[in-house]
């Protein structure tokens, strides 16, 4: 497995690999990776000739009262992990060689990022989807392949490939959980052992409205109480909303096309999301 720090070296590494007429797969993190990072791994190697994974904890993407410093971080058990996958090269820049003196030049990503996690992380999805840009750039990947635990991210991607004509295919795979539901997260590592034991409150409350869900239910308002009576160990909830799947906005009072059930919520400190599709997308 080969390692990458700057864009040259990533360039030339990935020439090679078209050179042997290697199909390129790519899966951007930011480390501290675990089964859901590797589902996605395993996938790009099932079907590209070769498989490249960025690690960089993007600044651009954290509020100033965000989380970037506390940020779990350890490139020497990810290398490990990548590794293990089948990961060709692993591409682990730092900042200074993502935004170089003088950057100026940010994707705005349309009305899908002013809904759910948009207006409680001001600048967020713009950061996700320069960067994920810049690194599409980089990499020039046959196909990118995210995660259904950001749902918004993954729509937010998949709109900015079409509108800006990013010619490659965004795969999006579904969300790996630990054995008691939680989303597997990075930031799981931050949770101490009560908030990590009451953190499953999430999505016991999102089966639960699913459950409904399939069994007929399709009362909008009592999807979501359904949901919420589970999340009461929660530290707060700071959204909980049941959405249209393709424009993320609200659905109501019935839910009459395929949706979403979205949460965010905080376990002291720490910030975790989740979602649940209903119907089929
Ligand atoms: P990160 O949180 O490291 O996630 C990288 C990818 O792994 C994303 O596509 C995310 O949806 C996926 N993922 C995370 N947890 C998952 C789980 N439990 N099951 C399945 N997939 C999961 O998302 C980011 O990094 C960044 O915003 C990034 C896209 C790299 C841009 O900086």
């Amino acid at each position: 497995m080969l390692t990458c720090r700057t864009v040259a070296e990533l360039r030339g590494q990935i020439g090679a690999f078209r050179g042997r007429g290697r199909s390129i797969g790519f899966v951007p993190t930011m480390g501290w990776l675990h089964e859901g990072h590797v589902a996605l791994i395993r996938a790009s190697v099932e079907r590209c000739g070769a498989t490249v994974v960025s690690i960089f904890v993007n600044p651009t993407q954290f509020g100033p009262t965000e989380d970037f410093s506390s940020y779990p971080r350890d490139l020497d058990r990810d290398l490990g992990m990548c590794e293990a996958a089948g990961v060709d090269l692993v591409f682990a820049p730092d900042a200074a060689e993502v935004y170089p003196e003088g950057f100026q030049t940010t994707v705005q990503p349309g009305p899908l990022a002013d809904v759910l996690c948009g207006p409680h992380r001001p600048g967020h999805f713009r950061g996700v989807a320069t960067v994920v840009a810049k690194l599409f750039n980089m990499v020039r990947p046959d196909a990118a392949f995210f995660g259904q635990k950001d749902y918004q991210q993954s729509a937010i991607i998949r709109r900015m490939v079409l509108d800006l004509n990013m010619p490659m295919e965004v795969v999006t795979l579904p969300t790996v959980r630990e054995p008691d539901g939680l989303a597997m997260s990075s930031r799981n590592a931050r949770l101490d052992v009560d908030a990590r034991r009451r953190a499953a409150c999430l999505s016991r409350g999102l089966f639960a409205a699913k459950a409904a869900y399939d069994t007929g239910e399709r009362n909008v308002e009592r999807l979501v109480a359904l949901a919420r009576a589970q999340m009461g160990e929660a530290d707060s909830v700071q959204y909980l909303e049941l959405v249209d799947a393709e424009t993320l906005r609200p659905v109501g009072p019935l839910v009459d096309r395929p949706a979403v059930l979205a949460v965010a919520g905080f376990l002291g400190s720490v910030r975790l999301i989740d979602n649940v599709v209903l119907g089929s997308l």
